[in-house]
């Protein structure tokens, strides 16, 4: 049982859906149908997660009617089913506000022409744009035909069909809800490996296709550890700044922030992470949002396996030690329940689940039960654990029943799943590199990686704001991961220089990831928040409804 969804698949499942839409820029919503295809074990009731739709009518069903919302869930659409009947067609149309779309208005998109739209499903949002069973533990096969202006393209995370028009796909694997994705736009598109491209507008598209050279390279890499690649193609789609991630794995079709686009690929490990997700999450899904950890965990292990193999342990050294210590920060503001691997999420949105620990925390236990068997019988056990649950969706206990069973005796399992914070014995990374730069001022930046700089950045204490601003130029970083944790610094140590960038920073970009912390810093003082209000009040419509939601939180 999942406690975010309403639907009651152990008694009518939904197997297959087609989907038919048209996207009304406009009105600025989707307006179309979805036939489900069932499976029924008992009952004659279909029980449909909603959020925030109009249900126009069910065809081949007796009677339905929609539930009374809860502010986390949405409303129960229950649909009476005729005897025997193995499918009903919902028409349906959006909201304008729904919370897994964002509709963006020309002046929001790199071309300026044309409006853009995109959807964010994960964690509960796909029934804010189809009414199904909206639970990781349920999966589906489904078509989909997409009708957008002439001029526009739209895309989905699915195979394109053979009919020429381009707008009919199809998932022949079955995906959790959380994966159904869709984007329409002025888009543009470039191969850049034998089963890869880029989708992007026609002025970020050279950017990109330079950013993601590796991409096959890195396929190459986790096949050799984990098993073939079971989605045939992948694809990168860069959307506008206001993404609210950095990305997001949509199978077939990663869609990705275009802060990560910094012109000498220092970022590219957030490719590695979606693609990873390929094995962790697309292909071995959590079950309820209570198993995220075995989603991020994973993929975060995977993601710097794959680095290593790529870039050299230098490298994923050096992100393990980044993200442990941001582990190590953000966990020392969290509640003692959130500091565990499997959360009770009761009452609350599963978004509030998504903190570094089941990313960091995860990792560090797989890097841990990596150091206690060897890296052998590990790398064997994780290919084996993808290609035994693959296309199924577990929980941490079956995790935990397949573990005993294959490595029994590796670490303290329960202690790691259901205790708080990092148990003794955890394999603790380490980096020469950030060793080296700890050690004092530094001669020779040249060659320095993003990485470095950050680790340099964030053990500056107190940082002399001026001397690193007239060393480094910082104010003028064009690489967004330093810009943000420079103007975070900033507002912390209240370095005039630097704050008429706060605005442009907190306008031009909607990753959470880089809002939130500025926004939280700034909210600290007075003059501060004075900033943040003002701000905020031109940046919000510009955001995502997730990021505003975010946002609201912390300037309201
Ligand atoms: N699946 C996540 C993004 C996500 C998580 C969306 C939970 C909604 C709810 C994605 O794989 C992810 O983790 N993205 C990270 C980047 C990554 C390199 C750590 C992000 O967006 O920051
Ligand atoms: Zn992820």
């Amino acid at each position: 049982m999942d406690i975010h969804s309403w639907s009651r698949p152990d008694r009518v499942r939904v197997r297959h859906l087609e989907l038919d839409l048209d996207v009304l820029f406009d009105r600025k919503i989707l307006e179309g149908s979805v036939a489900l295809h069932l499976d029924r074990t008992s009952g004659d009731e279909l029980v449909l997660d909603t959020r925030a739709l109009t249900i126009h009518s069910v065809e081949n069903a007796a009677r339905f009617s929609l539930g009374a919302a809860d502010p986390n869930l949405g409303a129960p659409l229950t649909i009476r089913l005729e005897p025997g009947a193995t499918w009903v067609r919902v028409h349906y149309a959006t909201s304008p506000e729904a919370s897994g779309l964002q509709w963006l208005d020309p002046p929001q998109t790199a071309g300026k022409r044309h409006p853009f739209l995109y959807t964010q499903s994960q964690a509960i949002h796909a029934r804010s744009w189809i009414p199904l069973q909206d639970t990781p533990g349920v999966r589906v096969t489904f078509r989909a035909h997409v009708r957008v202006p002439d001029g526009l393209r739209a895309v989905m995370g699915a195979a394109l069909d053979t009919t020429p028009d381009g707008r009919h796909f199809r998932m022949d694997q079955p995906v959790p809800s959380y994966l159904i994705a869709l984007a329409a736009g002025s888009l543009d598109f470039r191969e850049i490996g034998p089963r890869s491209g880029v989708y992007a507008e026609p002025p970020v598209l050279d950017r990109a296709a330079h950013e993601f050279a590796d991409t096959e390279a890195m396929i190459a890499a986790v096949e050799e550890l984990y098993g073939p690649y079971r989605w045939d193609r992948y694809d990168l789609l860069v959307l506008p700044p206001s993404f609210p991630f950095g990305g997001m794995e949509n199978p077939r079709l990663t869609f990705a922030t275009p802060t990560v686009l910094a012109g000498d690929r220092s970022l590219v490990s957030l490719v590695a992470h979606e693609l990873a997700h390929s094995w962790s999450g697309n292909l071995v899904t959590n079950a309820t949002w209570s198993d995220f950890w075995l989603n991020e965990g994973f993929t975060v292990y995977v993601e710097r396996r794959v680095l290593e193999k790529l870039y050299g342990p230098a490298r994923a050294d050096m992100e393990a030690v980044l993200g442990r210590r941001e582990l190590d920060r953000e966990m020392a503001g969290l509640r003692e329940s959130d500091r565990v691997l499997h959360i009770d999420l009761t009452g609350r949105d599963p978004d509030d689940g998504c903190t570094l620990v089941p990313y960091e925390k995860g990792a560090l236990l797989l890097r841990t039960i990596e150091r206690a068997v060897g890296r052998d019988r590990f790398d064997a056990f994780l290919r084996a654990y993808f290609a035994h649950f693959a296309f199924q969706s577990i929980t941490t206990a079956d995790f935990l029943e397949y573990i005993r069973r294959e490595l029994p005796n590796t670490v303290p399992l329960d202690e790691w799943i259901f205790a708080s914070g990092i148990p003794a014995g955890a394999a603790e990374p380490h980096s020469d590199a950030f060793t080296r730069i700890e050690s004092g001022w530094p001669a020779d930046t040249t060659a320095w990686s993003t990485h470095e700089w950050l680790h340099f950045l964030r053990t500056q204490d107190p940082p002399d704001m001026p001397r690193l601003d007239r060393q480094f130029h910082l104010t003028d970083s064009t690489n967004s991961e330093i810009l943000h944790q420079w103007l975070l610094m900033a507002v912390k140590a209240n370095y005039q220089p630097a704050l008429p960038k706060i605005e442009p920073f907190l306008c031009s970009v909607g990753r959470r990831k880089f809002l939130k912390p500025i926004y939280t810093e700034l909210m600290k003082t007075p003059e501060g928040r004075a900033r943040a209000r003002a701000i905020y009040a031109k940046a919000r419509p510009t955001y995502h409804p997730i990021a505003q939601g975010t946002i609201d939180g912390i300037v309201n």
